[in-house]
């Protein structure tokens, strides 16, 4: 499916605008000046090869690690260097790569935890619902400890625990990695449905043209810069994006 079918709102406020962002671990620079924008309902997606610096942007948005320079703005305010539980609060979620689940706990304890933000019951019991909704199996093995569901089912379990907030802004980091085909036809039919619903996302993917296909735009980034961006049908008709990373 294309995103262009929806408009790209170029004349709304940016609802995450990441502004040259310099970033690293220790004296390690691994992002020398990264920007990106997210409009209201978009959903973005960032690819480049492995090592780029894609997880390590997320990281930088999230409060997991600080820019040196440049900075972080979302709905309207400077994130730039706030805590992560902080800009949680403030309605950015994150699914780290490698779809981390609490192992002992149940389903349902899984997604409780996913609230710990909200102390409203009724609220967490309504994104419950929805997280129901969206993820039926989550539902069914809701007693079942996370440790016993299959990969696909914790990539799932992964992404419902983060909408558990209800966000106004999805990080999904490589939400198809090492999964079975089946299931990576069922995460990008999720963020389909999830996009339909009107949430803004930024998926970070190996799975380019996926990505790229449900994408209203992307970005390529390469050795801790921004490379190409445009819409993700541009992107995809692209010839050196095609042959340097989809695979010709
Ligand atoms: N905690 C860390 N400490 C030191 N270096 C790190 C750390 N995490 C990542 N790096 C380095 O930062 C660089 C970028 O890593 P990052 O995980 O952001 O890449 P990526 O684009 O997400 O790659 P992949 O597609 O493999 O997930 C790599 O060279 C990596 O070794
Ligand atoms: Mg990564």
């Amino acid at each position: 499916m294309s995103g262009s079918s929806r408009p790209t709102s170029a004349g709304d406020q940016p609802l995450l605008r990441v502004e040259q962002v310099v970033a690293g671990y220790g004296q390690i620079e691994i992002l020398h000046g990264v920007s990106l924008e997210v409009h209201p309902q978009e959903v973005v997606s960032i690819i480049g090869p492995n090592g780029a610096g894609k997880s390590t942007a997320f990281k930088a948005i999230v409060g997991l690690i600080t820019p040196r320079e440049g900075q972080v703005l979302f709905d309207g305010r400077e994130i730039t260097g706030v805590r992560p539980d902080l800009i949680l609060r403030r309605g950015l979620a994150y699914v780290p790569q490698g779809r981390i689940v609490f192992p002992q706990m149940t389903v349902l304890e899984n997604l409780e935890m996913g609230a710990y933000i909200e102390t409203d019951k009724q609220k967490v019991r309504a994104a419950m619902a929805q997280v129901f909704q969206l993820f039926p199996v989550l539902s069914e093995r809701s007693s079942q400890k996370a440790s016993t569901l299959s990969g696909g089912e914790q990539q799932m379990l992964a992404i419902g625990r983060a909408l558990m907030t209800r966000p106004k802004l999805l990080l999904l980091d490589e939400p198809s990695l090492g999964l079975s085909p089946k299931f990576v036809t069922l995460v990008f039919e999720k963020v389909a449905e999830l996009r339909a619903y009107g949430m803004t996302m930024v998926i970070v993917e190996q799975n380019a043209v996926k990505a790229l296909s449900v994408a209203d735009r992307g970005y390529v980034l390469e050795l801790g810069q921004n490379r190409f961006e445009g819409t993700g049908r541009e992107l995809l008709a692209n010839e050196e994006v095609r042959r340097l990373y989809l695979g010709g």
